[in-house]
């Protein structure tokens, strides 16, 4: 089941610019970036390191603020840090002295549910990530798989209306990444939540993205919006097909051909 029906626009971005000031000069981050993210989309950007896509996903998440240009989330404009958006980086963010369980339950605790909201939301989450009979572990005891997992149940379990994603499985060796892609997809498809995935990963965009974002270096900016046309649910047997790897040499051939001279 794709989501890319509704064409409803959940988020919108204009004009992002950010600057940053080092002591070798002005560094223009991203210059100029302007995209729309649709309701229950997964919208993948990709873009060859140092292109910004960070720099982007942080100011979405309100954790850096733009030099010039807005974030609006359902036409509000976003200025810091927001329960409306959850992120998941490439980092572990578990908290190291709770178990698996506790850490779930930690945002909605924050936000005072009661504790038969709590329970019942900890176990969705754990069990939607395939967690159940490990919730009473600590971080230190978990697989680098089994704590993204662990990181994907507390962003869910906070019910933002966006879930921001900046290289989660980069740090996965390749059997567990492509697992783990493929178990997102499935979570993915049984919640309905906006996500914004940032790769510099083409085999990840290709195999996730109901539309891959593509950025060049100089200047860091948007160069090309593709859509994916591979249906769902997508399986492991998509990776090997012809079109999929046609489509990834397409993506390749985009990212290579920009010179850094357009604009
Ligand atoms: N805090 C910072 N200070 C100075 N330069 C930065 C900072 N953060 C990012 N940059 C620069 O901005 C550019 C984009 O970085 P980033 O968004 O991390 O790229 P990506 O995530 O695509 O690899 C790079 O040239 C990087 O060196
Ligand atoms: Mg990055």
């Amino acid at each position: 089941m794709g989501n890319t029906g509704g064409q409803e626009v959940l988020l919108t971005v204009e004009n992002l610019t950010k600057e940053f000031l080092t002591t070798h000069g002005i560094i223009e981050a991203i210059k100029d970036v302007n995209l729309r993210i649709y309701k229950s989309e997964l919208a993948c950007v990709i873009g060859p390191s140092g292109c910004g896509k960070s720099t982007i996903l942080s100011m979405i998440g309100g954790i850096s603020k733009p030099t010039s240009g807005k974030i609006l989330l359902e036409g509000k404009r976003l200025t810091g840090p927001s329960p409306d958006i959850g992120i998941v980086f490439q980092k572990y963010a578990a908290f190291p002295w709770m178990t698996v369980e506790q850490n779930v339950e930690y945002g909605p605790r924050m936000r005072g549910l009661s504790k038969s909201e709590r329970r019942a939301i900890t176990e969705k989450y754990v069990g939607l990530v395939n967690l159940k009979g490990y919730e009473h572990l600590y971080p230190k005891e978990l697989s680098g798989g089994m704590s993204k997992r662990v990181d994907i149940a507390r962003a869910y379990a906070n019910n933002p209306r966006i879930l921001l994603m900046d290289e989660p499985f980069g740090a996965l060796d390749d059997l567990t990444k492509k697992k783990m892609q493929e178990e997102l997809l499935k979570i993915w498809s049984l919640e309905n939540k906006t996500i914004f995935f940032v790769t510099h990963d083409l085999e990840e965009a290709a195999f996730l993205a109901d539309r891959v974002i593509i950025m060049g270096r100089n200047p860091n900016t948007i160069i090309k919006d593709v859509p994916v046309e591979f249906g769902r649910p997508r399986q492991a047997e998509l990776r090997t097909k012809p079109e999929f790897v046609a489509f990834k040499k397409y993506l390749s051939e985009v990212m290579g051909n920009d010179t850094g001279e357009n604009g």
